[in-house]
């Protein structure tokens, strides 16, 4: 089986811009996460797990800006899988307005599966699934 992956796209709105006018990175963490986010309930189909949550984010790094009215496309995949955790690698492409694309942004999620206990907290829990 290959491996579990997920598109995800965002359009650049004013609102997004830091001082100097271009993405926010803080954003683009946020965006990634989401990316990620959506990859893991993929992965997690089927498992006992409740969700997943964000549990550490590593190798980031912003390659060139992203400006204004682009829109930023996000392809998540999931990489290597332990007992209640896994990694997801994130790759953000901005699209420009003439259609061209460049690679802006790369970073490794790691995820931790979490059901609910009696106790009304979150806990981690073997998600039971191979890569
Ligand atoms: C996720 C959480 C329940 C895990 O509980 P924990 O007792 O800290 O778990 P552990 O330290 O045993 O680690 C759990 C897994 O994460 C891995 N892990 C721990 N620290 C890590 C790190 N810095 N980087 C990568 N993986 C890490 C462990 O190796 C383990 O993996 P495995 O079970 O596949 O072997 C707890 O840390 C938590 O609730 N964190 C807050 C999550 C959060 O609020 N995220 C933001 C919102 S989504």
């Amino acid at each position: 089986m290959g491996k579990i992956t997920a598109r995800y796209s965002q359009l650049v709105m004013p609102n997004d811009l830091n001082n100097i006018g271009t993405l926010f990175g803080g954003k683009m963490v946020s965006w990634m996460d989401i990316s990620a986010g959506k990859a893991a309930r993929r992965f997690l189909r089927g498992s006992d797990a409740a969700g997943a949550v964000t549990k550490a984010i590593d190798k980031m790094v912003f390659s060139e800006p992203v400006y204004g009215g682009e829109w930023v496309n996000f392809m998540a995949t999931i990489g290597s899988v332990g007992t209640t955790s896994f990694t997801i690698d994130i790759e953000a492409t901005a699209e420009d307005e003439s259609g061209q694309s460049r690679p802006v942004c790369k970073a490794c999620f790691t995820f931790v599966a979490v059901k609910k206990g009696d106790d009304g907290k979150w806990h981690k829990v073997p998600h039971g699934k191979q890569e």
